[in-house]
């Protein structure tokens, strides 16, 4: 159980690599059970959700090896159970189910735990998978779904433009029998990136972006190379700390093309934020204005930068008012926040945030990946050392933070806490 020691008061400056994409490199190793032979990874982040499917992939049976690229051998998949130990470690376990299913037609996968930031249900991945002619049943903690006959392409439109489900979907769908048409999908470019591997490997889409995709089915994949894109989230992270500190950073290999909002509402508030060929130049010298925001599926407002933004504007001028529209429980963390100075009262899905002109250091906890990023967010603007606890939710998350943070001019420090022995 580590901690960060975090001493405000430091301006970040200087320039930060901008590492892979979690939530699309971990769709890209699930796809890669769709294509016996070895598949190639290149820019994976060096984080444990990515080691926690490296150990899913290994439980299905595959070979695979991690040295600057990940090399993932799917030839042969021995299993199709994922297990509780793991899927309740990270809840984009789930992301099997599709592949699985369309090459093996059969997959049992744990019920998910992963972040607490709201009921987090499957059934939307589940319903379209139904509708493709995969039947599900649970017992004993576990969603077992079988598709004797095969999957079938269909019409399958989501309540929600889910980024999860129609990846599952999507995963599933390259390789049925017929056409599939996925309506109100989700646009997120994680997904447009796992659509381009798809696609590389031998798949047909068509409309990714958009919120209808056309999937041609086919049943020929061979094992490609592939390189993730730069993680949006872990870029508007550091443009966020950025702005908290009143620094100047440059986010190499960020593409300003993917954070559109979130630039403009960094703009919004006083930065500079500027994307450029090499990523994005961010700066703030004043005091951040006060900016109202609403969470919603891309190309809105990420909630996975809610509650970063959120320490942000707790020491701006003014009032803001956030709206998180994408999960119900997001705003646990606020009370961590208030007891460090901050000024946040919350009332449904609604956060109104009464600027204070400092925080004060305070022992406070990481609650989830992004609200443990916050939590470092408003540690490196408050007065005094604050100890962040349970950063292990953050390393799932960010690699290197510590160092990159320290590279920046952060005055950070990890204490390992060992657990106190019991004699
Ligand atoms: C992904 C991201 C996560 C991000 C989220 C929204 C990964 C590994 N995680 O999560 O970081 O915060 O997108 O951008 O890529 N829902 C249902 N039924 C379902 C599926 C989802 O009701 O079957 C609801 C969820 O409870 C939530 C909303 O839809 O309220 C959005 O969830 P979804 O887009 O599926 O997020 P994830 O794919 O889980």
């Amino acid at each position: 159980m580590d901690r960060f020691l975090v001493t405000g008061g430091a301006r970040l400056s200087g320039s930060v690599p901008i590492a892979g994409a979690k939530n699309s490199a971990l769709k890209l190793m699930a796809a890669a059970l769709l294509a016996p032979g070895r598949t190639v990874l290149s820019n994976v982040p060096r984080i444990q959700d990515c080691l926690t499917m490296v150990e899913v992939l290994q439980h299905l049976g595959a070979d695979v090896a991690w040295e600057d690229d990940l090399t993932i051998d799917a030839g042969a998949v021995l299993s199709v159970e994922a297990p509780y130990e793991l899927v309740s470690r990270m809840r984009a376990s789930i992301l099997v189910l599709g592949p699985l299913l369309a090459r093996c037609g059969r997959a049992r996968v744990a019920m998910p735990g992963g972040c607490n930031i709201g009921s987090r249900k499957i059934d939307l991945h589940v319903r379209g998978l139904e509708k493709m002619g995969a039947r599900f049943s649970s017992e004993h903690g576990f969603l077992e779904g079988v598709a004797p006959r095969g999957l079938s392409g269909a019409i399958i439109s989501l309540d929600f433009p889910s980024v999860g489900a129609t990846e599952n979907v999507m995963m599933a769908a390259v390789a049925a029998r017929g056409t599939t048409v996925i309506e109100n999908a989700a646009r997120e470019p994680e997904l447009s990136d796992l659509a381009e591997f798809l696609q590389e490997m031998g798949g047909r889409i068509d409309g990714v972006g958009t919120p209808t995709i056309e999937i041609e089915g086919t049943g020929d994949f061979h094992p490609v190379r592939h390189s993730v894109i730069p993680d949006r989230i872990e870029a508007g992270t550091f443009a966020i700390a950025t702005c908290a500190t009143g620094g100047q950073v440059v986010l190499e290999r960020a593409r300003g093309d993917h954070m559109d909002l979130v630039l403009a509402k960094l703009t919004e508030l006083g930065a500079d934020a500027v994307a450029t060929e090499a990523g994005v130049a961010v700066g703030l010298e004043d005091r951040p204005r006060a900016v109202d925001f609403v969470t919603l599926p891309y190309p809105g407002f990420p909630t996975d930068l809610q509650p970063q933004m959120m320490a942000l504007l707790s020491v701006a001028e003014g009032t803001s008012i956030v709206t998180e529209n994408v999960f119900e429980s997001r705003f646990m963390f606020v009370d961590e926040l208030n007891r460090m100075g901050a000024d946040i009262r919350t009332e449904g899905h609604h956060a109104v945030i009464r600027g204070v002109d400092h925080l004060s250091a305070a022992p406070v906890r990481a609650l989830d990946i992004r609200a443990g990023a916050a939590m470092v967010i408003a540690a490196l603007c408050a007065d005094g050392v604050t100890a962040v606890e349970d950063m292990y939710h953050v390393d799932r998350g960010y690699q290197d933070f510590e160092a990159k943070l320290l590279s920046l001019g952060a005055e950070v420090r990890r204490e390992r806490q060992l657990t106190p022995a019991l004699w």
